[in-house]
């Protein structure tokens, strides 16, 4: 039989597919690809929070914990159980795995368990923090939280902290994600920030106050899940979900242009990149488009943006809890989320 040449090896290197099942859900994906992004392909209900994963920014993920899963096949040759929980957005795919997610008492468990450690720190400041409506942790405290704290400790309390003239640091909201560092690194030429310290003293911080001053700077305010780095230009303007949300774009030499401009009436109160499902933008955008372009004439606008009906930003509220299929049907599943099953029909 001939030999295939290196191009052909590619393509049939690229023809092979890893049959997996995530929450009983078969899905096909490449070798490489990872737990997180196959759920992701399946979409819905399955995908598990990531807080600290970024697909557009290299490196990111295996730091907050919320993407745990339970491999409990490891694969068709070795269909052993992974010992311990483990991180999807780290964890790559093998042919034959199957994933427990939503469909796991353990996980769900332990998902909890990860909400009440991100929420020792970080202060339940949601009413007057601008990120709230739009916070990852805020949904999953929802999701999974405890109504009260087992911390008898003292918390850490840090001084907010100017990092340019646009972006403000409020490291007491950190949870130390990575994310904005990875910002920093990948899409500006100094990085002049980074985490110094470690474990409980851990802390944000740029090298001796310096200020993260080029053009993409402003990108670490969108890829932040807390409210950890605000838009100085929008701080205390006003809750976003009383604002309406509008596609818009320009002709800009140094980014893609294309953004989501907030409008409350006629007043564009702050301009971000679009964001996809996942919260993460769809391109990073420049500082001239994000700070300095808040008049509608600078703009060409293409239409309302398109936001999910269960969004606080739609619907002003909470909506009902509509557990998936999945939960429905299973007891154990219903046990295992009782406490948010009450709490919400307390604020209904
Ligand atoms: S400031 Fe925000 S983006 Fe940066 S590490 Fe903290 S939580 Fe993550
Ligand atoms: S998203 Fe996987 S560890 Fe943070």
């Amino acid at each position: 039989m001939p030999m295939a040449d290196g191009r052909e090896q590619i393509k049939m290197a690229e023809d092979v597919k890893f049959k997996v099942s995530i929450d009983g859900i078969p899905v096909e994906v490449s070798p490489g690809t990872t737990i997180l992004n196959a759920a992701r392909q399946i979409g819905g209900d399955i995908v598990p929070p990531a807080m600290c994963y970024y697909s557009k920014l290299q490196g990111s993920g295996g730091k907050c914990r919320t993407c745990l899963v339970k491999v409990s096949k490891g694969s068709e040759k070795d269909p052993r159980p992974m010992p311990k929980l483990v991180a999807s957005c780290r964890t790559t795919v093998m042919d034959g795995m199957e994933v427990q997610n939503i469909t796991s008492p353990e996980v769900m468990e332990a998902r909890k368990g990860v909400v009440e450690m991100l929420l020792i720190n970080h202060p339940l400041d949601c009413p007057i923090c601008d990120q709230a409506g739009e916070c990852h942790l805020q949904d999953l405290s929802y999701q999974h939280g405890l109504a009260s704290t087992r911390y008898e400790f003292e918390r850490r309390t840090f001084d907010k902290i100017d990092i340019g003239d646009k972006v403000q640091l409020h490291m007491t909201r950190c949870i130390l994600c990575y994310r904005c560092v990875f910002v920093a690194d990948q899409l500006t030429p100094q990085r002049v920030h980074g985490i110094l310290g470690r474990g409980d003293a851990a802390e944000i911080s740029t090298y001796i106050e310096n200020a993260i001053d080029n053009e993409f700077s402003g990108n670490v305010i969108d890829v932040c899940p807390v409210g950890a780095l605000t838009d100085k230009t929008f701080r205390f303007k006003n809750r976003v979900w009383f604002t309406k949300p509008v596609e818009a774009h320009r002709d800009c030499p140094t980014c893609s242009g294309k953004v989501t401009l907030w409008y409350k009436g006629e007043e564009v109160l702050r301009v971000t990149a679009r964001k996809d499902e996942y919260g993460e933008v769809e391109a990073f955008i420049c500082n001239t488009c994000r700070f300095d372009k808040k008049a509608t004439s600078d703009w060409t606008i293409e239409g309302p943006r398109d936001v999910k009906p269960t969004s606080v930003i739609s619907l002003n509220h909470y909506d009902e809890l509509a557990p998936p299929p999945v939960v429905k049907k299973s007891l154990s599943l219903q046990e295992a989320n009782k406490d948010q099953f009450e709490r919400a029909k307390e604020l209904l």
